[in-house]
């Protein structure tokens, strides 16, 4: 079967889903089908060097602005003028971006499992020694390492189909494009100056057990921006739309609803 590059489901007001890294937009299966039931045109790209996005393929660096560029390329392509930007992990760093280069074309921001700061430089060492370790053996490594950061106990526990999908997803990930991304990340700015410019409403959600990035990181935003909301997910680690995706499904819900009503995110609760 050929997946397509994006998902471009329902009708209303848009949001864009940014998948995380090494992953591709088929994580997002659960809040396609359910904010596009509930009356939201949803968009849930391939970021550049993943699933069938293969535009940058030579590139040896895939920088986060770059992804950015290409979702404000595809949003042109399909007419959405604006939209809510939602993005897990890597794609928080894209949805920062993204809302630095086009600030009028995001309506608010969804920030899931991922952190303002750059990278120090054992991270960032840590990122090309995974790159030269995926183009010289593949992914199999990365899934065998990382499966029990990005989910919970108990999720590996008691959802098999989950854990299986993650490790599918990582497994049919290009190393090509992974390692471009890695580098990418590497050299990503420190996004902690952009927290008190930011005026669009912001959603931060985070699992409760992501080692990832962990809850004080998503305080650390919540403290920076100007008008924002935090929602934490029990049972959850650095995966909380897939882990937990009720829980999550309802938090964005709630959030959209309130920027339909332009009443901003001070109204906004869990309901
Ligand atoms: C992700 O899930 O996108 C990654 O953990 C992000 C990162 O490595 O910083």
């Amino acid at each position: 079967m050929t997946r397509a590059r994006y998902d471009d489901v329902g009708t209303g007001s848009a949001v864009a889903l940014l998948h995380g890294y090494p992953f591709d937009h088929a994580m997002w299966s659960e809040q396609i089908d359910f904010l596009s039931a509930h009356g939201y045109r949803v968009i849930a790209p391939d970021l550049p060097g993943f699933g069938e996005n293969t535009k940058t393929a030579d590139r040896r660096i895939t920088s986060m602005a770059d992804m950015a560029r290409d979702v404000a390329a595809l949003m042109d392509q399909l007419s959405i003028v604006d939209a809510t930007i939602c993005g897990l992990s890597m794609g928080g760093y894209v949805a920062f971006e993204f809302v630095h280069l086009f600030p009028g074309r995001a309506r608010g921001l969804v920030l899931a499992d991922t952190r303002a700061p750059a990278d120090n430089e054992q991270e960032k060492q840590a990122r090309a020694q995974q790159a030269e370790q995926m183009l010289a053996r593949g992914m199999g490594e990365v899934a065998d390492a990382t499966l029990r950061k990005l989910l919970a106990p108990r999720t590996l526990a008691e959802k098999p189909a989950v854990t299986a999908r993650v490790r599918d997803m990582i497994l049919r990930a290009d190393p090509k494009g992974a390692a471009a991304a890695q580098r990418g990340m590497a050299a990503r700015r420190d996004y902690s100056e952009d927290l008190p410019g930011i005026r669009v409403p912001v959603l931060i959600i985070v699992g409760r057990q992501d080692p990832i990035r962990p809850v004080a990181d998503a305080e650390f935003m919540h403290r920076g921006l100007s008008n924002s909301s935090l929602v934490i997910i029990e049972e959850a680690a650095h995966m909380t739309n897939m882990e937990q995706p009720e829980t999550f499904n309802r938090t964005l819900l709630a959030f959209m609803e309130t920027l339909d009503n332009s009443a901003g995110v001070s109204s906004f609760a869990l309901t």
